[in-house]
């Protein structure tokens, strides 16, 4: 069957098999450097961005632009949002012009699911909330597949997991794989309801550490809070960060964040920029996974 002209709300939509597809799409890309494409040449991509973003809106552009898609970046604060237009008669007039796929990163949970009532183009998740960012924890698997060639892995995710959709899909989508997956922080952070996911909840950092091939360190969500969750941000760097002296304790200390990162808060920069570092490998991935997943879901031919 494979994701042709599919959604992708988040990785729930993917069977293992479309996993190892844009797996080996990503490969083949990435294999090929910086090269351009036409597979996608007619196709027109437009990206929603709602919230901040570096790394995902950029990415989602470089792949859609490689692979020879026209890519348009609708503003919101420049739309005619601003004079009252609802977000369907938005979303009915980019179609009316001939958007064959959607990219949204929203603030609220569920608005790409919204979004797909009002359109027959396939829709990606580019992050909604705190609920998921499905192309995050593919690229974050990719980079995992591609040091390890499996997933016979242990992985602890430390930080603000409550607030972070990054954590949601990465544990889902890693344990679909077959990764022992770990979430720990303080309480506060690492509620008991995330066993349902059925990965394992520490907040005993250190031990977790001590036991992991990758520890992933996510950001302190400053902008989700409204305080109560820690004393202060020393204080939490001082119990929950990651320091060269904590990541010397876990057997093959390999560091991964998803971005944009806190120094200082939940990583020190002697492990965000030491060479067992891979932030700067899962960006780069990031724009050929993008390119698998367009590439796939448009129906390109590359080879
Ligand atoms: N990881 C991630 O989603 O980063 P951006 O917010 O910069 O897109």
């Amino acid at each position: 069957m494979g994701i042709r002209g599919k959604d992708l709300f988040d990785v729930d939509d993917l069977e293992a098999s479309d996993v190892k597809e844009i797996f080996e799409r990503a490969q083949f890309f990435k294999r090929h450097g910086l090269q351009k494409w036409t597979s996608l040449k007619g196709k027109s991509i437009c990206t929603l961005f709602f919230e901040s973003s570096t790394r995902t809106r950029i990415s989602f552009e470089l792949a859609a632009k490689r692979l020879g898609a026209d890519i348009i970046n609708f503003t919101a604060s420049t739309s005619s949002l601003n004079k009252g237009e609802s977000f369907k008669d938005t979303v009915k007039t980019l179609d009316a012009m001939g958007i064959d796929l959607y990219v949204i990163r929203h603030s609220e949970p569920g608005s790409p699911v919204m979004m797909k009532k009002y359109t027959n183009s396939p829709v990606i998740n580019a992050g909604d909330g705190v609920h998921a960012h499905p192309t995050q924890a593919l690229l974050d698997a990719y980079t995992i597949w591609e040091k390890f060639g499996n997933f016979n892995i242990k992985i602890v995710i430390i930080g603000d997991i409550l607030h972070s959709r990054v954590a949601r899909s990465d544990a889902k989508l890693l344990k679909m794989l077959g990764a022992d997956v770990t979430l720990a922080g303080p309480e506060s952070f690492v509620p008991s309801y995330f066993e349902n996911y059925g990965v394992r909840i520490s907040h005993n950092i250190e031990k977790s550490i001590s036991e992991s091939d990758i520890v992933m360190g996510l950001r302190v969500q400053l902008e989700r809070q409204s305080g109560g969750f820690f004393p202060t941000l020393d204080e939490y760097n001082e119990f929950y960060g990651i320091n060269s002296k904590r990541m010397k304790m876990a057997k093959n200390p390999i560091f991964m964040h998803p971005g944009p990162m806190n120094r200082g808060v939940e990583v020190m920069e002697e492990v965000s920029d030491s060479d067992s570092s891979a932030v700067e490998e899962q960006v780069t991935n990031g724009v050929f996974v993008r390119m698998a997943l367009l590439d796939l879901i448009l129906g390109g031919v590359t080879n």
